[in-house]
């Protein structure tokens, strides 16, 4: 078979673990643990590995990290360069730390916070100004899949929260359904295809070549025992991992279940 002009490249997967409020200093252990096993022969080199720990941890971990495959990325940022903003922390700020990217928009940030679109925006283009990849989440709830409207809030989530300057290099998409989140409950295959499936189009519409290349990651739930069916739905290009990327051994199980 040959492939058409215009076929994408590849897209190479990510794998990334969002430890949440989860970690003092004696959790980069797993970190270390994990260095370590990335640089085994096991683990093939087209995979990306991210940890996003919390902001406390970011500098030792980029210390413990620098030359390794192992990337650092941070949870949340300001939109603003500077100011007075106490207890926030700017992307520049980040960038300073080691990390190269933040994600943005996740979901117990726009339900605790009442972070809208618009500042969901707003931080993936500080991202971008910083030099930092923003990782923008989207996803429905439980009622709005129950309603229909899982479609519907992607397209709104997306037109909202992406910057149009995003290119495949530097903006990430989790798709995230809240009521998978931290449950051990996960959309079908299909479902996941579906909503994939519909982002792809909805960003090659928005971003043209630029969101047909941009990675798209599943997250929710993802675990060693469910990551190669979840990872081998199409336009699932990695993960966004919570609990499961605790343990270096849980996270490792998922990056040896996804395809390259
Ligand atoms: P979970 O969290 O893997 O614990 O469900 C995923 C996330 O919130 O990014």
């Amino acid at each position: 078979m040959t492939s058409s002009r215009t076929d994408p490249a590849p897209i190479r997967p990510l794998v990334a673990g969002n430890w949440k409020m989860h970690g003092l200093k004696a959790q980069l252990a797993e970190a270390a643990t994990l260095r370590a096993a990335l640089e085994g022969a096991l683990v093939p080199h087209g995979i990306d590995v991210m940890i996003c720990p919390p902001a406390t941890l970011i500098m030792e971990l980029a210390r413990l990290a620098a030359g390794t495959r192992l990337a650092v990325g941070a949870q949340d940022c300001h939109w603003l360069p500077a100011g007075a903003h106490t207890g926030d922390i700017s992307a520049e700020m980040l960038h300073d730390a080691g990390a190269s990217a933040v994600i943005v928009g996740h979901s117990e940030r726009r339900a605790g916070y009442g972070e809208l679109d618009h500042i969901v925006k707003a931080k993936a283009e500080a991202a971008l100004r910083a030099g930092l990849a923003a990782i923008v989440c989207i996803g429905e709830t439980a009622g709005q899949r129950r309603a229909g409207l899982t479609l519907d809030v992607a397209a709104r989530q997306l037109a909202g929260s992406l910057p149009e300057a995003s290119t495949a290099a530097d903006t990430i998409i989790a798709y995230e359904p809240v009521w998978a989140i931290g449950t051990g409950l996960t959309p079908t295959t299909g479902e996941v295809a579906e909503v994939h499936a519909f982002i792809r189009t909805a960003l090659i519409d928005q971003l043209g070549v630029q969101g047909r290349e941009m990675r798209i990651l599943y997250g929710g739930s993802v675990k060693p025992s469910n990551a190669a069916e979840l990872l081998a739905v199409p336009s699932v290009n990695g993960a966004l991992v919570g609990g499961a990327s605790l343990k270096a051994v849980d996270l490792m199980g998922i990056i040896a279940a996804c395809k390259v």
